[in-house]
């Protein structure tokens, strides 16, 4: 099909040109004498986009679900208690990823559509008088339902009750997006993906991790070797990588981190609830619901919309890419073929935003689903002329 393909999924994103030229590279020799040049700088700068200072932040080859991995088996010993919960697809998956590792997991299910369980957290770490809880896992965007969860009050709950458990934070689609606050938030171990914030290809694990949660690694008894923290360390410490890095992709990863510097986290984290609002005000003017249940958890980054009875979500994203050459998020697990999903994360402006929207609408009309045509652009147009963009905007 002539034209750009539109990629609204939740990640992979759209990659900026500079990114993609940053890495358009011969190969290059990861054991040359200058190569800590490159790196030690690109380990130094990763802190800041984790907001971390007295963390360490490490580059593994691999994917989002290789960082919880890495989390699990450097600090963790078999059959320790972690408290978790489930409430969309990933954070269910880390909890089963636990179970698979012979953790004893307390799993909190709840259901999709809200956010971290507060109340049933602070019980169970109440009640947890002996301190058995060795680690406490969030979700912080729940990508398959469209939920942030405030991983800020987790931390408080913590340090209220006294309470020593590691904070686990599933930051995969919300670093380098969201508000994210590693040190501020006293976050042990932030896990996240190359793919979505980054704005980079899939392929990297990006974890930051706390001088607490470091001084774990040699007491857990748990198996690890591709994802040793402290392998890492002793190489990082020279610049180098224990094993052969996915240097071409640590180009990528240079010109991400400065657009991310120059841009400015702030400035990031406004831009995306600005566009995020647009698509919300879409969804309301469609007459369509959020799978996210409350306004406290809606996410900047990815929306999850209900068709309603008697439609089929998996109609509208087969049409809208078929016809339309609009890539849409799917409903996951027990969400498939309730919702589609719309991403909006990333390297993204209000016209792309749009592009979504109008490719979102032709495929409703072609499956059925009633509503007025150009409601949900218009409602966004509406909504970005009248607000401020908190975003750059190329000199006139
Ligand atoms: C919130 C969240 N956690 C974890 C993952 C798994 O990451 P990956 O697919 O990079 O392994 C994803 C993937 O989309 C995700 O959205």
């Amino acid at each position: 099909m002539t034209g750009f393909k539109c990629l609204a999924v939740p990640g992979p994103t759209n990659m900026p040109f500079e990114i993609r030229q940053a890495m358009e590279v011969p190969l290059e020799d990861h054991r040359a004498p200058d190569f800590p040049e490159f790196t030690m700088p690109l380990l130094a700068d990763l802190k800041k986009v984790f907001r971390t200072e007295t963390g360490q932040v490490f580059i593994f080859p691999g994917s989002g679900t290789g960082g919880w991995e890495s989390a699990i088996a450097n600090t963790l010993n078999a059959g320790d208690k972690v408290l978790s919960s489930s409430f969309g697809q990933f954070s269910w998956l880390w909890v089963d990823m636990c179970q698979r590792f012979g953790l004893d997991v307390h799993n909190v299910e709840v259901e999709w559509g809200r956010g971290v369980p507060m109340a049933e957290y602070r019980a169970a770490l109440e009640a947890d008088k002996t301190h058995a809880i060795k680690a406490v896992l969030v979700c912080h965007n729940e990508t398959a339902t469209g939920v942030t969860s405030d991983i800020k009050a987790v931390r408080d709950m913590l340090d209220d009750l006294g309470h020593p458990a590691l904070l686990f934070v599933d930051g995969v689609s919300s670093v380098g997006s969201l508000e994210f606050r590693m040190e501020d938030w006293g976050i042990d171990i932030a896990v996240a993906g190359s793919q979505k914030g980054f704005m980079m290809p899939t392929g990297l694990a990006i974890v930051g991790v706390s001088q607490k949660a470091l001084a774990k690694r040699n007491t857990s008894d748990l198996p690890v070797c591709f994802f040793s923290f402290e392998d890492m360390i002793k190489a990082n410490a020279t610049g180098y990588f224990p094993y052969t890095p996915a240097a071409t992709l640590l180009r990528g990863l240079r010109k991400s981190i400065d657009m991310l510097l120059d841009e400015g986290m702030d400035n990031i984290a406004a831009r995306h609830n600005h566009l995020a609002e647009g698509v919300r005000q879409a969804v309301s003017a469609w007459g369509l619901t959020n799978c996210c249940q409350d306004p406290q958890w809606h996410s900047d980054t990815v929306t999850a919309i209900k068709v309603g009875d008697g439609f089929d979500a998996n109609d509208v994203i087969k049409t809208a890419y078929h016809q339309y050459n609009v890539s849409l998020g799917g409903g996951l697990s027990i969400l498939n073929g309730k919702v589609f999903r719309i991403g909006h994360l990333g390297w993204l402006n209000e016209i792309m935003v749009l592009q979504a929207l109008g490719g979102v609408e032709m495929a409703m009309r072609n499956v059925g689903i009633p509503f007025t045509s150009g409601a949900g652009v218009g409602a966004a147009v509406d909504f970005y002329t009248a607000n401020k963009q908190p975003m750059k905007v190329a000199a006139e």
